[in-house]
């Protein structure tokens, strides 16, 4: 049987995947941030997963305003790094997982969750920045990866609460796979960012922290937590956080700690990142 065996949060910022494609990570304004994911990359040498399920979010990349998805599974054999307006990111393609992609849509939706199936698709750097931040760069990703979208362009979002719901879902698609792997569940984006109008800049490290605490000691409290007090506390970007719930819900209730970080800015956003370990 597949089993999640970890999960992951981290932010997902387009300029840390320059830094590393441009050779910049020893750079005094970057070399903290890598130096940060170094504990994580050590200790998903020993984890191993065999798939990611990836859940992030499109930035109107490959799913633009015509069609605006709430959830949205990848359904396809690979994903080829999006062309964001500098051209693609140099990094492997993504090898997907189609049979669990397959089998996790139909558990979702007969578990009254209406994803969309996207069949083909390229992926932005909500996707492959954390790839990078987590292994590095590689010839070939060492796992294969099902994305998983959460729709948080286009107002309005699916609430936490939803989210949270969608990653119990997802914890039992996966457990009713009967195929022996080791899945990892991660979310991306966040933490407070805010990349237009009057407040661009916006950095709230007491909300950040807090939420980083209640991830690990209290995350059905992040539940409750509105659309409106994202906005007003993390910025218009900082909504992106609701992939972490998604993560979190596919957890155990007991998952431990093994890795945090957290740092400000990279670019406009605060970086915070978490491993959590299913025992
Ligand atoms: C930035 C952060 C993001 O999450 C994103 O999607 C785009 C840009 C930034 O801080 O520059
Ligand atoms: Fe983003």
């Amino acid at each position: 049987m597949a089993r999640i065996t970890a999960g992951v949060t981290t932010s997902h910022v387009p300029a840390i995947g320059a830094a590393l494609d441009n050779g910049k990570t020893a750079e005094p304004y970057w070399a903290p941030i890598f130096d940060g994911y170094a504990p994580s990359r050590a200790w998903m040498a020993e984890a191993a997963p065999e798939v990611v399920i990836l859940v992030f979010n499109d930035h109107a990349t490959s799913l633009m305003l015509d069609v605006v998805p709430t959830f949205a599974i990848g359904c396809a054999d690979a994903y080829t790094p999006a062309d964001e307006g500098w051209g693609p990111r140099p990094v492997p393609v993504v090898e997907g997982h189609a049979e669990l992609s397959a089998h996790i849509a139909q558990s979702l939706i007969l578990d009254e969750f209406d994803m969309t199936l996207i069949n083909a698709m390229d992926v932005d750097h909500g996707l492959t920045v954390p790839l990078s931040l987590m292994f590095g760069a590689v010839d070939r990703w060492p796992v294969r990866v099902v994305p998983i979208m959460v729709n948080v362009t286009q107002f309005p979002p699916p609430s936490g609460d939803r989210c949270w719901r969608l990653g119990e879902a997802l914890a039992r698609a996966v457990a009713s796979f009967p195929q022996d792997l080791r899945v990892q569940v991660w979310g991306t984006g966040g933490m407070s960012h805010q990349i237009q109008g009057p407040r661009a800049g916006l950095i709230n490290r007491a909300f950040d922290t807090d939420f980083l605490d209640r991830m690990v000691g209290d995350p059905q409290s992040l539940r409750g937590i509105t659309h409106l007090d994202y906005l007003r506390e993390a910025g218009s970007e900082g909504i992106e956080l609701i992939t972490w719930l998604i993560m979190r819900g596919a957890l155990g209730e007991g998952a431990v700690e093994r890795h945090r970080f957290y740092h400000v800015p990279a670019s406009n956003t605060a970086v915070g990142h978490l491993v959590l370990e299913n025992v």
